[in-house]
């Protein structure tokens, strides 16, 4: 087994270099392949906690930048160029106090369902996750801004690629070295945001947070 094979890796190395999480390392692997994050830019960080992301975003987009974060467990960031909304994602007023920072030029989403031990309804509870978010990022995205979600791989990806090719001119799949080799998490990533997409009523219903299926913390 090589360094990086190994599960405690990331996690030690997080730890030496201060940062909150592991997943710092998946977020960066994204960013030096497809380059998408700059000083100056205002981001959207949703699924948040604890904060690895966050200190990332911070650091690059710097005191001209903004990074607006969410998430309804405990975050440990705090930066002069950090908002922290506490809460859920899908209510609605949580959606409209981020959106009072908008437009953004980038929505990252690390967002996971809690799982429940059902490969099918986590991975479908996942790209409902995905949708929401995207749903937020046709509304509040800056024209060529860019969109990164984790999404569970066996839900709806093929559904959600085909949409997001009509409101990005590029989408791409990409896996992180640093995902855990056994997780079925991967990443979806659109760039060149040109416009909200004309959807369909069921692939717009898909917002109503009533319809969820995962557990609501509140
Ligand atoms: C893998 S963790 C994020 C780690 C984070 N990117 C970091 O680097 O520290 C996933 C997070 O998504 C959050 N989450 C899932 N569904 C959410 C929702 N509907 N609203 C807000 N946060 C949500 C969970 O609470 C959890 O903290």
């Amino acid at each position: 087994m090589n360094d990086y094979e190994n599960p405690d890796f990331y996690s030690r190395k997080a730890k030496d270099e201060g940062y909150f999480a592991r997943s710092i390392y998946k977020l960066e692997e994204i960013d030096s392949r497809f380059s998408l994050i700059k000083k100056g830019m205002k981001i959207v960080d949703l699924g948040c906690a604890p904060g690895s992301w966050c200190q990332y975003l911070s650091n690059i987009v710097g005191d001209t930048g903004l990074v607006v974060g969410i998430d309804y467990k405990k975050i440990l960031v705090t930066a002069p160029n950090i908002v922290i909304v506490h809460g859920n994602f899908l209510r609605d007023y949580n959606q409209a106090e981020i959106m009072t920072h908008g437009p953004f030029n980038g929505i990252v989403s690390d967002m996971a369902p809690d799982t429940t031990g059902d490969r099918l309804t986590d991975c479908f509870n996942s790209s409902d996750l995905v949708k929401d978010a995207l749903r937020f990022s046709y509304d509040h995205l800056k024209k060529s801004g860019f969109f990164v979600a984790k999404i569970f791989q066996g839900g709806d990806e093929k559904a959600i690629f085909d949409e997001m090719k009509m409101a990005f001119k590029t989408v791409k799949w990409f896996k992180p070295k640093s995902c855990r080799k056994i997780s079925f998490e991967t990443f979806i990533i659109g760039m060149d945001f040109t416009g909200k997409p004309q959807l369909s009523e069921e692939a717009e219903d898909i917002m109503d947070v009533d319809n969820y299926s995962g557990d609501m913390p509140w």
